[in-house]
């Protein structure tokens, strides 16, 4: 598979969305493993993607949807396909 369609879920690790507690999301992340792998979805973690501020970011790729979690445990919502996204 090229590089670039690998699904990946890009975390944030920056300064900016360690404020959110972007920390917490890979713990949030690992209830949901099955479903990850089940997807095909690699979980990467990034350093600052220069979207910082109003919540911690995670991109999806490919695609690059951006979104805002306000608290860690939002991550699951982006999976379930509940959250919208930042900016798509
Ligand atoms: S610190 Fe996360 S986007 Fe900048």
């Amino acid at each position: 598979m090229p590089r670039n369609k690998i699904k990946k879920i890009k975390i944030c690790t920056g300064a900016g969305c360690k404020a959110w507690e972007a920390d917490q999301i890979p713990v949030h992340l690992g209830s949901l493993r099955e479903l990850i792998e089940k997807e095909g979805y690699e979980v990467h973690l990034v350093s600052c993607i220069n979207k910082c501020g109003g919540g911690a970011c995670v991109q999806m790729a490919p695609g690059k949807k951006l979104f805002k979690l306000r608290e860690p445990q939002e991550v699951c919502r982006i999976l379930e396909g509940s959250l919208q996204p930042a900016v798509a």
